[in-house]
């Protein structure tokens, strides 16, 4: 991580870029926004004007964090307990959502669980937990919020990964739940492009400072090691993504759907020539 690659590849903030107000009177409801790239992807949408639900299983965090981003924002942040494997808790956390603002116009569904772990060391339940966590937890969200996000013509964006894209060792759990997760925003930008509402996938890198990081880490690669061979030269920062998400769910992207956006500094291309 160099300062020459730094300058050659900065990270900005999102309202360098876009104007401040794109998303006022909009609300964005955005499972797993207590913490790490959720937390930051909410950030960046209140600070262009949205209101926020941000819903996890943690109510302690989640207030704290819902504290922070308001003041930090100026704009109004709703906790939401919730545990996204129950559709009943989701539907209770879109009541509270609709409630508190009167609509809900974007979805973040970002709410994961990982570990490393062999096959030799993973049980069924370990396989089973993450797959309801990740893939049924972004179906039941889907499910709660549509009727809500087709009223306002609004637009989702599922929180990806790219290490099913080949084989990635001790994560066989995440890579069937994060395959299964493009195949539930690719089938879902087709059923509702009609009905005006877009899907997309953003799939991170390795972003430094989040627990996604801290757990995925190992001996034979580090944060650093990673931030050392990326092509853009640096590790990923949360609000690289943050600025993925502001682009995917304002106008500007009014006719990107169905995609899959790897914000990973050029990673993938890098695994694939080697
Ligand atoms: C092997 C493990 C394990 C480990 C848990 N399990 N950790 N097996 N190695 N390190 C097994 C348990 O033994 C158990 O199986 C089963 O998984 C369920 O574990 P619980 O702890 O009972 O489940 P729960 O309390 O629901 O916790 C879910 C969790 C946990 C995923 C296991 O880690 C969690 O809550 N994580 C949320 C936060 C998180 O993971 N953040 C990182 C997101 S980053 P048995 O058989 O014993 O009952 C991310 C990025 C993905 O997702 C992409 C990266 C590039």
């Amino acid at each position: 991580m160099g300062t020459k690659e730094q300058q050659i590849h900065p990270v900005v903030d999102s309202t360098a870029v876009f104007k401040e107000t794109i998303f006022a009177g909009k609300v964005l409801f955005c499972t797993g926004g207590g913490s790490g790239i959720c937390k930051g992807m909410t950030e960046s949408m209140m600070r262009h004007g949205a209101n926020a639900a941000i819903v996890g299983r943690k109510l302690d965090r989640l207030t704290a964090s819902a504290e922070e981003l308001s003041k930090s924002t100026g704009k109004l942040c709703l906790p939401v307990q919730a545990d996204v494997r129950s559709p009943e808790q989701l539907r209770a956390a879109v009541a509270k959502t609709i409630e508190k603002f009167g609509r809900i116009d974007f979805v973040i569904c970002g709410a994961a669980g990982n570990f490393l772990a062999p096959i030799s060391g993973l049980s069924e339940n370990g396989f089973k937990t993450v797959i309801e966590i990740d893939t049924l937890g972004t179906y039941n969200t889907v499910k709660a919020t549509l009727p809500h996000v087709r009223n306002s013509r609004g637009s989702y964006i599922m929180v990806s990964a790219t290490l099913h894209y080949r084989g990635t060792p001790y994560q066989i759990h995440v890579s069937a739940a994060k395959a299964a997760v493009d195949a539930i925003s690719n089938a879902l930008a087709v059923e509702e492009g009609p009905h005006g509402v877009r899907s997309n996938v953003i799939a991170p890198g390795p972003i430094g400072g989040t627990e996604g990081m801290d757990r995925l880490s190992t001996k034979d690669k580090t944060a650093t090691d990673w931030g050392l061979i990326t092509p853009a030269g640096r590790l990923g920062d949360i609000r690289d993504i943050a600025n993925a998400t502001v682009f995917l769910f304002s106008d500007a992207a009014n006719w990107i759907t169905g995609q899959i956006l790897a914000v990973d500094g050029g990673n993938e291309h890098l695994r694939t020539t080697q």
